[in-house]
């Protein structure tokens, strides 16, 4: 038997095979990809112009000794913080704390992304995903999550699981209030859903989440 006849059925059976994988199915998490930091635009060296040394993916934001912040929030942190003061969606947001200033300590558009370990770096953010220090005309954070307002939002015991069954859609809790910040719709260590999502954009997933609509 020829090479060429055994290699027809192998061919027929992928073509039938990729339709149905990658499939994202929203509510069915086995269905959603997992992609590590490491293959993502969070491994900073992925950026044009960034080296870390030893390509340490965690380096530009975390450290295992002498963060910069102390306390449970520490997150081990070592990336510089945005020193800048953000126009907010209304003028009943926080200003960013946690991680969102975390967040923004890079997609700011000003803080250097290679701020980090004690230098203050020298390549900033271009392009749409620096969302810049005007955040009114952004998805609301450092805000209250109206878990006192059924008719229009879930409560947050009913949000679902994520990628791999971790932790999907959360509130985060900031001097003692639930808010909603940019973790809780970003996974910033997975890319599988595509810009970092917790769970699928996907039939607007995410946003029904939270929304009664
Ligand atoms: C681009 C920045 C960035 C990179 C790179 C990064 N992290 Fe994080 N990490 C964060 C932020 C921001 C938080 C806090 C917010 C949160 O928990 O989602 C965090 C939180 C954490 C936490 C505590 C919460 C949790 O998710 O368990 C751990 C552990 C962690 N990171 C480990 C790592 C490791 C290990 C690496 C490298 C393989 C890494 N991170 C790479 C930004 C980063
Ligand atoms: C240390 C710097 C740094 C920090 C901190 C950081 N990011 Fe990023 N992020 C980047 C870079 C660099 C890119 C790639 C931008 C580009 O390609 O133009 C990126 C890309 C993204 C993207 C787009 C991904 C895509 O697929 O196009 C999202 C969404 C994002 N980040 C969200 C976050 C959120 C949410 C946080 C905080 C939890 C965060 N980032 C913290 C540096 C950072
Ligand atoms: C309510 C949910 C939600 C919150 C809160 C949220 N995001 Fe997003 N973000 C999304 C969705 C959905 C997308 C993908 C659709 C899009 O590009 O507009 C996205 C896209 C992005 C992108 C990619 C933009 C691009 O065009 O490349 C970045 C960067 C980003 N978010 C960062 C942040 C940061 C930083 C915060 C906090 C200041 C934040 N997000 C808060 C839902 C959210
Ligand atoms: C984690 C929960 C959560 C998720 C997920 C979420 N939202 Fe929201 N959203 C809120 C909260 C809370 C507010 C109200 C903020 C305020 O007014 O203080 C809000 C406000 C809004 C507003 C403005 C309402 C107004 O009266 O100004 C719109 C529009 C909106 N969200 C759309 C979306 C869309 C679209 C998505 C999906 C991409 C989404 N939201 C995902 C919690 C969420």
């Amino acid at each position: 038997m020829s090479r060429a006849i055994r290699f027809v059925p192998v061919v027929l059976m992928i073509a039938v095979a990729v339709p149905a994988f990658g499939q994202i199915i929203p509510g069915d998490p086995g269905s959603y990809p997992s992609i590590s930091v490491v293959n993502t635009a969070h491994n900073l060296n992925n950026y044009p112009g960034v080296t870390i040394p030893g390509n340490q993916v965690c380096l530009p934001c975390h450290t295992p000794h002498n963060a910069l912040l102390a306390g449970e929030d520490n997150v081990l942190w070592n990336h510089g913080e945005t020193g800048e003061t953000f126009v907010m969606y209304s003028s009943t947001a926080n200003q960013p704390e946690g991680p969102s200033k975390m967040c923004l300590s890079c997609h700011d558009g000003v803080t250097a992304i290679d701020n980090y370990g004690g230098n203050s770096g020298s390549i900033v953010m271009t392009g749409d995903a620096a969302l810049g220090t005007d955040l009114s005309d952004d998805h609301p954070i450092g805000v209250e999550y109206p878990t006192s307002a059924p008719a229009d939002y879930n409560a947050p015991a009913s949000f679902s699981p994520g990628i791999g069954g971790g932790t999907g859609v959360q509130l985060v809790t900031i001097s003692g209030i639930e808010r909603v910040e940019c973790t809780s719709c970003h996974h910033v260590h997975n890319n599988g859903l595509g810009n970092f999502l917790r769970v699928p954009i996907q039939e607007s997933y995410l946003c029904l989440q939270c929304h009664i609509k």
